[in-house]
């Protein structure tokens, strides 16, 4: 058996596969267009193991993906594979429509296919990895998102996420496809590429540049270790209700300047810098635009149905992220310098 995972050399997708394969024999076909937040030395462990098996490609590409079912007969699908930053979907909108709401109409097409010609119906899984963005902005004072918010999405990142969930719910109800949607908030943890807020600020820090926080800082995310992430993707594959959303979340509600905060002083104490606390490096920079002000998510649907249950807290899992970047220093350079190409093409010579 073998399952197929879509942008599993991103950062969430690449500690998924590397937990797969640490617990079970069962394959991985693992389909990564290899954007630049696509990273196969984060696979490198797994060099010369039958059971993953690589394949560049585009989740839209149709012919490429109906190979892959024919070829590999999946079991379930696990998809991963999007434009992620908010940011770059600020600037360029439009890589965000093509990959998350075309590229997943384009798999939810050939699994449909592939779905509809198997004797077992009830066997297949097709497992959407999305994010609490597409609730919108909470609050101060109020209760955390179930699974039955609102979507109110507010940037086009989180707009074409809502796009992809609307789709794998229609294709559900529509087409009877065995569908499960988890809605996650924010991840940390080694390989996190480091345009995202926790890995950017260990870097710089550590290379002396400013630390920036938009607007005021006192925006609200709600954070979770990646291997909790994993687990929880894992359990909703094993045993999750067809058709349901899940929403995954640690109860680590925190604000971006906390965050930093916690950061600077773990460097303190693990990689002191002898002109004082790296605390002098934080820099108030202009709000993001459309910056949403809170997330928080209620994940007791999960726990309560499916026994899930996150193994780290905010405190071991920041100060496990921040000593992989210290050990990983060669990676962060590879991933800056864009010579991390290079090392995948000697790596994977043939
Ligand atoms: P990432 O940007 O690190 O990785 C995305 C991966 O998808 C990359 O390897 C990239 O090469 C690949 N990819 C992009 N376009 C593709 C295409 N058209 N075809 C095939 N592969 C393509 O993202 P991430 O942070 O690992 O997020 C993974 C998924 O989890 C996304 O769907 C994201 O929306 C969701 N999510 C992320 C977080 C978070 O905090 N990072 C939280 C909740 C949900
Ligand atoms: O909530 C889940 C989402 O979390 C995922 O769906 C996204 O894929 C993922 O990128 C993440 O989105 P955020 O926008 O919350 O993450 P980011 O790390 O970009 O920013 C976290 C917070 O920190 C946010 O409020 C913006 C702020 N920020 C970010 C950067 C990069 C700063 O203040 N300074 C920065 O330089």
């Amino acid at each position: 058996m073998s399952i197929l995972v879509t942008g599993g050399a991103g950062f969430i997708g690449s500690n998924f596969v590397l937990d797969w394969l640490a617990q079970s024999d069962e394959c991985i076909v693992n389909l990564d267009a290899l954007t630049y937040a696509g990273n196969r030395e984060n696979l490198a462990s797994l060099a010369g193991d039958a059971r993953h098996q690589f394949v560049q490609g585009d989740i839209g590409d149709r012919a490429l993906l109906d190979r892959l079912f024919a070829e590999h007969r999946p079991r379930a699908i696990v998809h991963f594979a999007a434009e992620s930053h908010v940011d770059r979907s600020i600037h360029g909108p439009g890589a965000f429509i093509k990959t998350n709401v075309e590229g997943t109409f384009s798999l939810l097409e050939a699994t449909r296919a592939y779905w509809s010609r198997l004797d077992d119906k009830d066997a297949l899984r097709f497992l959407h990895v999305s994010t609490d963005e597409v609730y919108g902005s909470l609050a101060p004072d109020a209760p955390a998102f179930t699974e039955t918010h609102p979507y109110e999405p507010n940037s086009p990142y989180s707009a074409s996420k809502a796009a992809s969930d609307h789709l794998v719910r229609a294709w559900h109800h529509t087409y009877g496809l065995p569908v499960l949607t988890t809605n996650c908030s924010n991840n940390y943890g080694p390989y996190h590429f480091p345009e995202k807020l926790i890995p950017l600020v260990i870097v710089n820090a550590l290379a002396g540049k400013p630390l920036p926080i938009y607007g005021d800082g006192q925006q609200v995310r709600d954070w979770l270790f990646v291997g909790d992430h994993c687990s929880a993707i894992r359990r909703v594959l094993e045993v999750g209700r067809l058709g349901e959303t899940y929403n995954v979340g640690g109860w680590n509600e925190k604000t971006n300047l906390s965050i930093v905060h916690t950061i600077c002083e773990l460097l303190d104490e693990l990689r002191p810098s002898p002109e004082g606390s790296y605390k002098r490096l934080i820099t108030h920079v202009k709000d993001r635009p459309g910056h949403d002000r809170r997330y928080a998510i209620d994940a007791r649907k999960l726990q309560r149905e499916l026994g899930w249950r996150p193994a780290e807290t905010f405190e071991t899992g920041i100060r496990k992220t921040v000593a992989w970047y210290l050990d990983h220093q060669d990676w962060v350079q590879r991933v800056q310098s864009g010579a991390y190409r290079d090392w995948v093409a000697r790596q994977y010579a043939p």
